[in-house]
């Protein structure tokens, strides 16, 4: 006796589901962990670009070119940072992560906060070109304040 082509087809598509869920850890995260980890990945450089920025604006005599370096690397993260965020991977997921659902609920008031931080980065980065270390250490200032006012309204409390 022979099995029917369609059964067989079935255990085949069976046999290759089990073998991709197996494939490898990532596989079987759901998408909404896997966002998360890309965007706290994203935000982990954002971090380590602004503290290089600070930590150079304490040297007694900042590395301009570092100081460069370092406001571009932050002005281009947070350029992706509006992508971090797909629909699905906020809080309601079951993902660990820290981004509260008025994310999504407030769309238009996160886009803004999001843009903020863009122009604050960028006005820093542009001013690091200019070698004026006083406008350098007020901007970094504002950008830090940006981070913040993000994180008040829209980043859950540790
Ligand atoms: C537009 C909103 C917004 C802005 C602006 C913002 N953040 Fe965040 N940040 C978040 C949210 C939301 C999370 C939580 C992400 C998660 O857990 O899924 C987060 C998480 C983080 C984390 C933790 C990442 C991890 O390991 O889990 C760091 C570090 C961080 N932000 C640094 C910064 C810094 C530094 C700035 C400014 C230069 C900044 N953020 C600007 C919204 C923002």
């Amino acid at each position: 006796m022979t099995t029917r082509p369609a059964a067989r087809g079935l255990m085949i598509t069976l046999a290759s589901l089990v073998v991709l869920a197996g494939a490898s850890p990532a596989a079987s995260e759901s998408p909404a962990a896997r966002a998360v980890d890309a965007r706290q990945a994203g935000f982990k450089q954002i971090g380590a670009a602004f503290k290089a920025v600070n930590d150079e604006l304490r040297a007694g005599k900042p590395d301009m070119a570092a100081l460069a370096a370092a406001a571009a690397r932050l002005e281009s993260h947070a350029a992706q940072l509006p992508t971090w965020f797909p629909r699905g991977s906020g809080p309601e997921s079951g993902a660990k992560t820290k981004a509260r659902a008025t994310v999504w609920a407030d769309a238009a008031g996160f886009a803004d906060a999001a843009a903020n931080l863009k122009a604050q980065a960028s006005r820093l980065n542009a001013l690091t070109r200019d070698g004026d270390l006083g406008a350098v250490r007020k901007q970094a200032v504002q950008v830090g304040a940006a981070c913040k006012t993000c994180h008040t309204a829209y980043r859950a409390e540790d």
